[in-house]
């Protein structure tokens, strides 16, 4: 049964059977959105995740996210649709490597963008969010070195904002990546009214001609509340325009264009999830995500870091890194490989 619409009640019906909550990012198809219990950003996702009472979360989003909910929740039952929704980020930051990094560093305090492995969550002191980061930074003592990880783009806007230096690891959104900063300015010449908003994952030149700069939520929100623009061009993925179009029907909305001739900029990993792979996912209780206890133990340490500052509690820091000796990585499931794959140097 492959009707969208029957596939709608079947989900439901089985959501109903399940008690399962379903969390969707904004990325995700106006479909899966439309029947999500929640949509929202990966701060957000983790927090719902965490805090409901349900047993059984289905997290339509990317693995990642659907990690975190099972290293702050282990014993509810986390279910991802489909395991090869993965992240250039993490692509670009393979264990071993940042592991070398933070050994070379072990004064330094390791802050890590929760577009990132379980395993290097387990080395990490603290994770952040694009909706967080200004915040858990400023609970850093501005005596202590830190490295960043693993988007360089989100690195250097938070280092120029807060003035702050850190050591940054060499990682990118390959989907943020595609917007082009010429094309950006031809488009503001042609509609100089526009507001133009941009995601922190973005190349530093889009950044500078944007007058909004944040989390999918944040870019929502400037969509919903700011009623005197009536025009907005979106350098983020096209996903979030579904929320936008709801919010302001009376809004023109315009993707910010890639270099090339490539349409738009969508996440090739957020597209993995499908109404059919919801359902099939919701009827057998699969595919679950898992993470290793030695390695949650770790990793939901920094998680929880980050929760405790972003509700205002404080923390206590390490002075030193100490190596959990994790076993090693297993290869990452992505290596299917949609986007080709590199690990930088730093
Ligand atoms: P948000 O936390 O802003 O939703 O971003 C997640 C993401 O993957 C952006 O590419
Ligand atoms: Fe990862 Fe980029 Fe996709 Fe976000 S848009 S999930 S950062 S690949």
């Amino acid at each position: 049964m492959n009707n969208p619409h029957e596939l709608r009640d079947e989900i439901l019906k089985l959501k109903a059977q399940r008690q399962a909550l379903i969390l969707a990012h904004y990325y995700e198809d106006a479909a899966i959105q439309d029947l999500a219990d929640h949509v929202g950003d990966s701060l957000a996702l983790a927090q719902w995740g965490a805090r409901s009472q349900n047993q059984i979360v289905l997290l339509a989003g990317v693995t990642f996210m659907a990690e975190s909910v099972k290293l702050l929740s282990p014993d509810k039952t986390v279910l991802a649709p489909d395991l090869n929704a993965g992240c250039s980020l993490v692509e670009n930051s393979p264990y071993e490597k940042v592991l070398a990094w933070r050994l070379r560093n072990p004064q330094a305090l390791m802050v890590t963008y929760v577009n990132s492995s379980a395993h290097v969550k387990a080395i990490t002191d603290v994770c952040v969010t694009s909706s967080n980061a200004e915040k858990v930074l400023a609970a850093i003592p501005r005596d202590r070195e830190i490295l960043f990880g693993p988007d360089q783009n989100l690195g250097r806007y938070l280092m120029k904002k807060l003035n702050r230096p850190m050591q940054l690891w060499a990682g990118n959104c390959d989907v943020h990546l595609l917007f082009s900063a010429r094309r950006l300015e031809q488009l503001r010449a042609r509609h100089p009214e526009a507001r133009v908003l941009a995601h922190p994952e973005c190349d530093e030149g889009i950044l500078r001609q944007s007058d909004v700069v944040g989390s999918t939520s944040r870019l929502l929100q400037e969509v919903r509340e700011n009623r005197g623009v009536r025009k907005f061009i979106v350098a983020t993925e096209l996903g979030i325009f579904h929320q936008m179009r709801l919010a302001r029907p009376d809004a023109e909305l315009i993707q910010s264009p890639p270099e090339g001739s490539c349409a738009c900029a969508e996440c090739p990993y957020m597209k993995l999830n499908t109404l059919e792979k919801l359902r099939n996912s919701l009827r057998d209780l699969a595919p679950q995500v898992d993470v290793p206890p030695e390695v949650a133990q770790h990793a939901r340490q920094s998680l929880d870091r980050m929760m405790r500052i972003t509700d205002g509690e404080s923390v206590r820091w390490p002075e030193r890194f100490e190596d959990p000796k994790l076993p090693a990585e297993p290869p990452y499931r992505a290596e299917r490989g949609l986007i080709p794959r590199f690990a930088p140097e730093v």
